[in-house]
């Protein structure tokens, strides 16, 4: 399960605070764009990651009822839509019409939940790298692995560094390897798990990304050991920042990444 990427996910060290670690992994990934900045997965959110600094954004990718790739956190569409139910059961052009920015403030009112396709064109034109969690709705994490990596591999672009795709459900991982297997994949874990490279194996995954809460010196050791990158959500204190890459954490995604550049 090493990382055979390293130069591939490359950013490449410089003044703007965004260093590579040792791994080849960004430093610093904005959790779903700049969470604490503006509202998650919408385009103002990478926007204003990318003027924060940072240089690659985590994001949540699901499915419309129509299997439109669109980037929503939760099931259900109450949180941060105008919207009510669950996402699977609406169509792109339903989803569409609903406000995904009011509900952070009034300024983002308007933002709109976006697709995975205008997704990237905004990354190119950012200048973004990602993070694609697959964040299936039940059920549906082959379809959503899959109809991913489909868009994943005809569109992304050569000016980017590769898009890892990540998941806390492994056959959305593996539906995503079978479609494009040379994209990376990050197996994504609460705690780590006794069982945590045979898990990482069954879907070929170059990285462990782990909540931050429910690590400790010596689970980071034990993955550092065994020469796999790691990486830790959400980060959003510098002090706890200085400690997780004490203990050789690599990568740590941040709702305020400026706090961590
Ligand atoms: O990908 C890291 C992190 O986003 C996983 O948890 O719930 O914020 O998607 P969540
Ligand atoms: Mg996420």
């Amino acid at each position: 399960v090493a990382n055979s990427y390293p130069s591939a996910y490359g950013v490449k060290p410089g003044d703007d605070g965004n260093e590579v670690t040792e791994s080849g992994f960004p430093a610093v990934i904005g959790h779903r764009g700049a969470a604490a900045h503006a509202p998650e997965n919408t385009i103002a959110g990478l926007r204003l990651a990318a003027e924060l600094g940072v240089g690659w954004v985590e994001f949540d990718v699901r499915l419309s009822a129509d299997k439109r790739c669109i980037l929503l956190h939760d099931d259900t569409l109450e949180r941060t839509t105008d919207g009510h139910g669950p996402a699977a059961m609406k169509d792109w052009a339903a989803l569409r019409r609903l406000d995904a920015g009011g509900w952070f403030g009034p300024k983002f009112k308007g933002e709109r939940i976006p697709s995975l396709e205008e997704t990237i064109e905004a990354l190119a034109a950012l200048g973004l790298g990602a993070v694609v969690e697959l964040k299936p709705a039940p059920g549906q994490e082959a379809e959503t692995g899959h109809r991913a990596a489909a868009v994943l591999a005809e569109r992304w672009p050569g000016s980017l560094p590769p898009p890892l795709v990540s998941s806390f459900k492994p056959a959305a991982l593996v539906a995503a390897r079978e479609r494009a297997p040379l994209i990376g994949r990050a197996l994504l874990v609460g705690g780590i798990a006794a069982d945590w490279r045979q898990r990482m194996q069954e879907v070929d995954a170059v990285m462990l990304h782990a909540n931050q809460r429910l690590l400790d010196r010596a689970k980071a050791a034990a993955v550092g050991a065994a020469g796999v990158p790691l990486g830790a959500y959400t980060v959003n204190a510098a002090p706890r920042a200085a400690k997780l890459r004490q203990w050789g954490v690599a990568t740590l995604f941040s709702d305020r990444p400026e706090r961590l550049l």
